[in-house]
């Protein structure tokens, strides 16, 4: 071998070493330089001896000259790849041990508000003694009509806007047929029952939706009063809304119950002085109630000689938007995570 192509060796031998200490971007960047740098890098320098070099040693210089360049470049690479590859992955662990950045906080869901008052009225009614039953929401006509006295063609049904499914049933209008049921199933009273649940009717407006929320209250004993139910009402609406809340009860017509009355609170924003929440009257409605019509206790096999009771519906949408201050009952149902996050309990 002449002595030029045993240089070419040995530069080759040289370079190997040099690329084999490569650990850091430094080192590299000088190595890169020394030998493919544009101006005084080696590579140029070992292409510009081609004029002095025999002419019949040329060709085997130029090849080794190339396949050495050749080799320079695909070792700088990988080794730049490397040292890519690892600085990126150093940062990616000093992020994840990154302690002092702030943390972040979890998303913690909120109760509906349905269902937060939900939970509030069956807590107080439990204390008072009350259970809590359950019905269906798809109804037959006996249980959400005629066992609550309303007899076949009664304008009283109605009112009640009811949608009814192609089987002859139809979605329960009210949660009162849980009355029915609780009474068909009880042996003998007493009964203390609250039912929650669903309820539809074909409307649809600011103040209605087609699904709302109703919670049913009955209890039947021997010797019931209208004072019991006006009592009971009355702890109710204290521990639902504040102590200060009063009600009123106004004569109303309910086919089920014989006295019916409707019920007022005292505007919670105004106590009663009149303002634009309650259009001034210092009173809102919230429930219908009254003492179970003796029909529809013997219907369901309990002696009305015996034993009376009293009962009450109540909407839960509308003590919901009272609580929360809510203006427009849709808002109850179109899930906007805006409203959803400010219920706490
Ligand atoms: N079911 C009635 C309604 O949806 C509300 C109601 C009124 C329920 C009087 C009762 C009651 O239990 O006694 O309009």
């Amino acid at each position: 071998m002449t002595t030029s192509l045993t240089e070419l060796q040995r530069l080759a031998e040289k370079f190997e070493t040099a690329a084999s200490e490569i650990r850091d971007r430094a080192s590299w960047e000088a190595l890169r330089l020394e030998w493919t740098g544009r101006k005084q890098g080696l590579l140029k320098s070992l292409m510009g001896r081609m004029k002095d070099i025999l002419p019949e040693e040329r060709r085997d210089y130029g090849q080794g000259v190339n396949r050495l360049k050749v080799r320079v470049e695909e070792r700088l690479g990988e080794l730049g790849q490397g040292l890519a590859d690892a600085e990126r992955k150093a940062k990616q662990g000093q992020r994840a041990l990154d302690v002092t950045l702030p943390g972040r906080r979890p998303e913690i869901g909120s109760l509906h508000p349905i269902t937060v008052v939900n939970r509030e009225i069956e807590a107080i009614f439990t204390e008072l003694g009350y259970s809590v039953a359950d019905g269906p929401e798809v109804e037959d006509d006996y249980h959400n009509f005629e066992a609550l006295n309303f007899p076949p063609g009664h304008p009283a049904r109605e009112m009640q806007d009811t949608l009814f499914l192609e089987n002859g049933m139809l979605l329960r209008t009210h949660t009162s047929p849980v009355q029915i049921r609780t009474m068909l199933a009880r042996e003998n009273p007493p009964i203390r029952v609250i039912c929650p649940g669903r309820v539809y009717r074909n409307d649809n407006d600011l103040r209605h939706s087609p699904m709302f929320h109703q919670v049913e209250g009955l209890a039947v004993a021997e010797g019931i009063t209208l004072g019991d139910l006006k009592g009971t009402l009355e702890a109710f609406v204290k521990r639902l809304f504040s102590a200060e809340t009063g009600i009123r009860l106004r004569p109303s017509f309910f086919p089920f119950t014989e006295p019916s009355a409707e019920v007022d609170v005292t505007c919670p924003f105004c106590a009663g002085g009149g303002c634009a929440v309650c259009s001034q009257t210092g009173w809102m409605e919230i429930l219908g109630s009254g003492m179970v019509d003796p029909r529809v206790l013997a219907g369901c096999g309990i002696d009305p000689d015996r034993y009376s009771g009293f009962a009450f519906g109540l909407g839960i949408d509308r003590v919901a938007m009272i609580k929360f201050g809510i203006p427009n009952i849709r808002m109850l149902f179109d899930n906007d995570e805006r409203l959803l996050r400010q219920v706490r309990i």
